[in-house]
């Protein structure tokens, strides 16, 4: 790898609490690296444009626990074509710049790996809310989703209570249901319906919420990943077929923003470092990973390559508490 002199960060995709703190510490430990650090705005769709300024300690001041990301994000369609790709790289070129951080999810690290094929020093950094990266047990912005949303459901519970409805919260997650396994636990929902695990309406919600009215339970919970489903539906079958009145509630937007917690401040921060480290040790085309619960980094494409899910045992394992 030529050596390097400037490096530059970008945030793509959905932003995540969490970006910032990542931001910073790619930027601050790139300084003390020695390196010219640049901040490029509006994800990939920026760097097409060279919307690329040269960073300072003190531009990344007062930003770690604020949600979204200084530097925005944007998708970008020209970016996923080869020419997209190709003028990205003369764009880097012509800004000298040697290595480039992007922080992001999946569709972030694919485009990272088109430009590792030409020959770009590229670091991932995942950072979503729906921790849905294969090759990490964690992502950045995933633990402060999942407290909002709990904290949002134990306030929803409450009115749940006082009315003897069923509230069904529809959470985000795209197509992964970490987000509602996690808050569903959490908030000891009656019922977790995602993606991965297919369910039996009648078996796995009505008779449950049944059967759970005849042991004198006056309110209940389902968390519902947006992947399995549409809470305003879910909530509308639920009353039709149980006669428990029941309100939907999707959270939305409120899960992608709020100030990070500590464990995402610590996250981002250790894989801002990480990432630095291993341009520092002429090592690219990496992705920053939690693996046994450590920042370590592995090949963008071995990641890539990566699957997990969640399994009908471990829904079941935890159904034992609902
Ligand atoms: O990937 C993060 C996420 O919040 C998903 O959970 C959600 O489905 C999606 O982004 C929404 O995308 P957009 O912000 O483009 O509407």
């Amino acid at each position: 790898m030529k050596e390097i002199k400037k490096i530059a960060v970008l945030t793509s995709g959905g932003d995540a609490p969490g970006m910032n703190a990542a931001i910073r510490s790619v930027v601050r430990a790139g300084i003390d690296a020695g390196y010219e650090v640049y901040g490029i705005n509006r994800g990939y769709h920026g760097l097409l444009k060279g919307e690329i300024n040269k960073m300072s300690t003190r531009d990344v001041s007062e930003i770690i626990q604020r949600g979204g990301t200084m530097l925005m994000t944007a998708r970008s369609r020209e970016f996923a074509t080869p020419e997209g790709v190709a003028k990205a790289k003369e764009m880097l070129d012509i800004f000298g710049i040697d290595a480039l951080v992007v922080i992001g999810g999946d569709g972030t690290f694919r485009g990272a790996k088109d430009l590792a094929e030409q020959g770009v020093a590229v670091i991932g950094i995942p950072a979503t809310i729906d921790n849905d990266v294969a090759s990490t047990e964690a992502t950045i912005g995933f633990d402060t989703a999942t407290n909002t949303a709990i904290e949002a459901i134990d306030k929803i519970r409450e009115t749940a209570s006082s009315h003897e409805r069923c509230s069904v919260i529809e959470v985000m997650g795209r197509n992964a249901g970490y987000i509602a396994l996690t808050v569903g636990i959490g908030c000891g929902a009656e019922c977790v319906l995602i993606p991965e695990v297919p369910f039996d309406f009648e078996e796995d919600v009505c008779q449950v919420l049944i059967k759970g009215r005849n042991i004198g339970k006056h309110h209940f919970i389902v968390v519902l990943a947006e992947g399995a489903g549409n809470a305003v539906e879910m909530s509308k079958k639920i009353e039709e077929k149980t006669g428990i009145e029941t309100r939907p509630t999707v959270l939305g937007y409120l899960q992608r923003g709020g100030a990070p917690t500590a464990n995402d401040r610590n996250l981002a921060s250790l894989m801002g470092i990480k990432a630095v480290e291993c341009l520092q040790n002429g090592k690219a085309g990496r992705l920053m990973v939690v693996k046994d619960g450590a920042v370590k980094d592995i090949e963008i494409k071995k990641g890539l390559s990566m699957t997990k899910t969640i399994s009908p045992e471990m829904l079941s394992e935890v159904k034992k508490l609902f």
